[in-house]
């Protein structure tokens, strides 16, 4: 927690929260994801690991899962937390350069990405060259589940993909969306 709020004074825009979220809004993130069908999921922006901790006890053990945080403090939090964990890779770099990890692990289709990325405060530039890649890997059955403070962002994740659903965790300081983004309009 005081980690947390550490690296946050020190990087404000790409921390974009005070303290990590909830278990409560780590379970909103993930409840939607069908982990029996999973090839690969990719984490964007891990923090201290609370979405990840889920995503481990849920996937499959063959499942690949690609987590990406770029704060060195973090980094290395998640990888003394879950390097041993069976077909688990931590990424020190941007969600920018999923692309060339996906063809380092040899993934050929990402299932969901789940994302802890503060679109809100992120410099526009970074937003866009993620959610292209975004659209880029994701299955056409592809999920991209974000989480955000306000809604102030709809429009722009609107001209990535076809359907947006969300809802309001209270559960979580302060009280999150969680945003269910599919490329594919459900029929
Ligand atoms: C709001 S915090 C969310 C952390 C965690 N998922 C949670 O919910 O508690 C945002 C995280 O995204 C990371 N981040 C920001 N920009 C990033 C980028 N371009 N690539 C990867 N991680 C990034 C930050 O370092 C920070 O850990």
């Amino acid at each position: 927690m005081l980690n947390f709020l550490k690296e946050f004074m020190k990087n404000p825009q790409f921390i974009g929260a005070v303290a990590p979220s909830s278990k409560y809004l780590a379970e909103k993130m993930i409840e939607n994801i069908d982990f029996s069908k999973c090839e690969c999921i990719i984490e964007y922006g891990a923090g201290t690991g609370i979405f990840t901790e889920k995503l481990i006890a849920r996937k499959r053990e063959d499942t690949l899962l690609l987590v990406f945080e770029n704060n060195k403090g973090f980094y290395q939090q998640l990888m003394k937390d879950y390097r041993h964990k069976r077909n688990v890779k931590i990424i020190n770099d941007s969600a920018e350069n999923t692309l060339k990890y996906f063809k380092k692990y040899s993934a050929t289709r990402v299932d969901y990405i789940v994302s802890g990325l503060p679109f809100a405060t992120l410099p526009l530039d970074i937003s866009e060259r993620i959610l292209e890649n975004t659209k880029e890997i994701l299955t056409s059955q592809g999920e991209f589940i974000a989480f955000q403070y306000t809604l102030i962002k709809i429009n722009f994740l609107k001209s990535y993909f076809n359907e947006i659903k969300w809802k309001k965790v209270m559960w979580n300081i302060p009280p999150a969306y969680v945003l269910n983004c599919k490329v594919q309009e459900e029929i």
